[in-house]
């Protein structure tokens, strides 16, 4: 069937099958590899990407549920040079990335929570996380990055 979406801001018409998951059409369709899969059934968020501004797991999601929507993946999320962002450097300098396959949904999460709430204590940015497992970090460092990054928006906005 014929998938209509924006992604990244790219209006985009896909032919797929229509039983195969958001996160397939993505990798698979669109060559979009940043979103990971690790379970495939919910629950560990490597494969989160925010759909009509609300994180969502890509394996959860039905391609033409999708059909319609915009998509934000982590090829979205960078600074306008590129480069990576504010919280993407944050993950960076605050040490948050270890193996890796963890942090793109992390990193979507963290966009997720700051984009409706952009003044998060840590027990919030901690709930923001739950459904994002990670097995190397301990999350502190993920944590400390995401809250620093908020400092630094609010900052920036006065
Ligand atoms: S791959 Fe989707 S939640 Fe684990
Ligand atoms: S950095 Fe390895 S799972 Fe999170």
């Amino acid at each position: 069937m014929l998938i209509q979406l924006t992604v990244n801001g790219e209006t985009i018409a896909v032919e797929a099958p229509p039983d195969i998951t958001l996160l397939d059409l993505l990798r698979d369709y669109l060559n979009l590899t940043g979103t990971k899969e690790g379970c495939a059934v919910g629950e560990c968020g490597a494969c989160s990407v925010i759909m009509d501004g609300r994180l969502v797991n890509s394996c959860l999601v039905l391609a033409p549920q999708a059909d319609g929507s915009e998509i934000v993946t982590i090829e979205g999320i960078h600074a306008p040079d590129g480069g990576p962002n504010d919280l993407q450097q944050n993950f960076i300098d605050y040490g948050a990335v270890q193996c890796g396959i963890c942090i793109p949904g992390m990193i979507m999460a963290g966009e997720a929570l700051l984009m409706h709430n952009p003044h998060p204590t840590r027990q919030e940015i901690r709930m923001a996380l739950a459904g994002n497992l990670c097995r190397c970090t301990g999350y502190q460092q993920i944590v400390d990055a995401i809250e620093a990054t908020a400092k630094q928006r609010q900052g920036e906005m006065g």
